[in-house]
């Protein structure tokens, strides 16, 4: 059965306060979500959109520690310029608050209590680093050590950088403090866990058999999280900055960022809903059955918010879960992943600041591009050319001629309409059914074919004005030209209305040229929005040109950052000593036919791979599992080497073999393979 809702809360992932946000950001999560949130209120539905900054976690402290300030100046630095770019690139949250706020540490920390009162966690005590001269206890990228493989001397303790080996810290040899230097000692504390085992039952039913309508990513996500067994996960930490666990003796612990950020939706619903009663009460939008609730998220917060918060969201048993969480795959930046810490994106803010007034060209690009069901590429070259061939030769062309001639031949008075053509007829025809298969495609969150849709509507009307050549037929018949700008000008507003969702700011310029006050989604597919009679204000143009030196300028930026980086990189790792032939000869490299791949659970680097060898099936665990989703390389040919001794992982999984790949210079990995398909087996020489 079909539920009926009676409004909808959108909630954007709140971005890490740890640095500006960037256009992988802005394709992801918080431009679909603002299109949906617009599309519903035009439809003049009751809907909140929620958003707001994750302040806590580690990166804003290493970040604090980079810079030489402390968290808190950190924390307020990126929160007030995050801010300032979503509300300059037109996201129209309804509250735009901060996971350090008051009224979050309360419901974060109230919310922990509860679960923990109900003896909803399991307690356990574990072993850690700990630095006795600091008082700290260490995880994983803050602990180093002498690699046991390698042995590098610099090895962090979730990877060598040296031998690529997968590391956990009790591996090291000699671990120290990443940052000061000081021996670590192994000391016993205290952990809250989530007992996820025990949800996988409900989780399972839940999403694999209740939401076939997610998305392929995010339901292939789950399922292979689900398939490879769930486990307990501590929603705790030893550290210093966070929200302090509400227990007695738990001193120095703080409740983990993964915990806390997500209830950040519900704090931030509460402080927009307690200040402004007329908006129904915050609970009303959380916990009333006919409240629906959709997560909008980028690929690597999946598991967050499908399994994690869901099971919080049970366990606590007053909360609705989420209907969708439609999540996008990466953007990429030309050809490369896109990297904070390597400094290699396209800023929002350095956006504003450089290509001024063009919000909607961005905005446009990265619908156009969208990556809804795979990593997809953006490039300076390819967003010159949708600006200029689509937003100016199309719909900005077909507008601008429109208006002009309305001026021209009617001093900006709608002219009367009068007996159609059979032209005229199929035109109108043509935009009559616009409203039904757009909002069908909204609706399904294909926000990509539901602005080509738009578009197209502007296509129709440019073919249409062009075929006509109401500057030439003024001449001879001038009472037809008068109902072709009727039409013409009806196809304006509809195209007003059509893509105010995705190109807020042009829409708004334009109702303002035309002097359209009544606008709402219901009026799309109307051929009476502009009566005659009506006087248009003055035209301006609706797009302009973005000329060659604009892309070039952003081309080279991007091209010093690459070469920076590679100077960076070629330093660090010099060409190795020369070997004799006869010692590359001891090395077995041969292709492999990918039979299976999945997830390791608990290990969430490694890819387990069963590999056709030519002669046998052989398992191969590799770390590349922030690479690649195992679909991908599933059928797959790649190049292992054979003769590798066999090792094995803490876990108890042994890999017979080594899958080869290349690691980029922006420290994403590339599995090798084979330019034409090979039987599996083939010797690599
Ligand atoms: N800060 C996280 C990230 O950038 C997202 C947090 S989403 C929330 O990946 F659900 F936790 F709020
Ligand atoms: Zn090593």
């Amino acid at each position: 059965m079909e539920k009926i809702f009676k409004r909808t809360l959108i909630t954007s992932a709140l971005p890490y306060a740890n640095g500006p946000v960037h256009i992988g950001h802005l394709a992801g999560v918080y431009v679909p979500a603002d299109i949906y949130a617009r599309y519903l209120r035009l439809k003049g539905e009751d809907v909140l959109f929620i958003g707001g900054s994750d302040e806590h976690g580690v990166p804003v402290t290493i970040r604090a520690r980079k810079e030489g300030i402390t968290v808190q100046q950190v924390v307020d630095r990126y929160h007030s310029l995050i801010k300032d770019s979503f509300e300059r690139f037109g996201i129209s949250f309804d509250v735009y608050s901060r996971t350090t706020s008051k009224i979050h540490h309360k419901l974060a920390s109230d919310f922990f209590r509860k679960l923990y009162d109900e003896g909803k966690f399991v307690e356990k005590v574990s072993e850690q680093f700990y630095d006795e001269q600091t008082g700290h206890f260490l995880t994983d990228r803050n602990i180093k050590g002498e690699c046991p493989r390698c042995h590098a001397p610099e090895a962090y303790g979730d990877q060598c950088e040296k031998c690529g080996a997968t590391l956990s810290p009790e591996e090291l040899i000699n671990p120290y403090n990443a940052e000061t230097g000081n021996p670590l000692v192994k000391r016993e504390t205290k952990h809250w866990y989530l007992p996820l085992d025990k949800d996988q039952p409900w989780l399972e039913k839940w999403i694999l058999e209740d939401h076939k309508e997610w998305r392929p990513n995010v339901y292939g996500q789950c399922k292979s999280w689900l398939d490879g067994g769930l486990h307990p996960r501590a929603v705790t930490r030893d550290l210093d900055w966070g929200i302090p666990v509400p227990v007695e003796g738990a001193e120095g612990k703080v409740l983990y960022v993964w915990f806390d950020a997500p209830i950040g939706y519900i704090s931030n619903t509460k402080e927009l809903c307690d200040a402004h009663p007329e908006l129904g009460s915050w609970e009303t939008w959380w916990k009333d059955s006919s409240t629906r609730m959709i997560h909008f998220i980028g690929k690597d917060n999946i598991v967050f918010h499908c399994i994690v918060f869901p099971a919080m969201l049970k366990a606590h048993g007053e909360y609705n879960l989420p209907d969708n969480v439609p999540s996008n795959e990466f953007l990429n930046l030309e050809g490369n992943k896109i990297s904070t810490s390597k400094n290699y994106a396209v800023w929002l803010n350095e956006y504003l600041d450089e290509l001024p007034d063009r919000q909607d060209e961005l905005r446009y690009v990265l619908t156009a591009n969208a990556p809804e069901t795979k990593d997809n590429d953006f490039t300076w070259a390819d967003f010159q050319a949708r600006c200029n061939n689509e937003l100016v030769a199309v719909y900005g062309n077909f507008v601008n001629r429109a208006l002009q001639l309305t001026q021209k031949y009617y001093d900006g008075v709608v002219p009367a309409c009068g007996e159609l053509t059979e032209t005229d007829k199929a035109t109108l025809a043509e935009f009559a059914d616009v409203k039904a298969s757009l909002e069908k495609l909204l609706d399904q969150f294909k926000f990509r074919d539901a602005q080509k849709e738009a578009m197209n509507l502007a296509r129709i009307g440019n073919k249409y004005i062009a075929d006509e050549e109401p500057w030439k037929v003024i001449k001879t018949d001038p009472e037809r030209v008068k109902t072709i700008i009727y039409i013409s000008l009806q196809l304006t507003a509809n195209l007003a209305i059509a893509f105010e969702p995705f190109l807020p700011f042009s829409s708004k310029k334009l109702r303002e040229m035309i002097c359209m006050d009544d606008f709402a989604w219901n009026q799309l597919g109307r051929t009476d929005l502009l009566p005659a009679g009506k006087q248009l204000a003055k035209p301006s143009l609706l797009f302009s040109k973005i000329e060659d030196d604009v892309i070039a300028f952003q081309q080279q930026k991007l091209a010093d950052t690459i070469k920076a980086n590679e100077a960076a990189n070629a330093k660090a790792e010099p060409i190795k000593d020369t070997v004799s032939f006869d010692d590359f000869q001891k090395l077995d490299i041969r292709v492999g036919t990918v039979l299976e791949c999945e997830r390791v659970p608990k290990m969430k680097k490694l890819l387990k791979f069963l590999i056709d060898d030519g002669l046998n099936r052989r398992t191969i665990v590799s770390g590349i599992a922030q690479h690649y989703e195992p679909e991908e390389l599933k059928g797959k040919q790649v190049l292992f080497i054979a003769n590798l001794a066999p090792r094995e992982f803490k876990n108890g999984l042994v890999s017979e073999g080594m899958i080869l790949s290349a690691e980029n210079w922006d420290g994403s990995l590339a599995v090798t393979t084979v330019l034409k398909e090979v039987k599996a087996g083939s010797q690599v020489c």
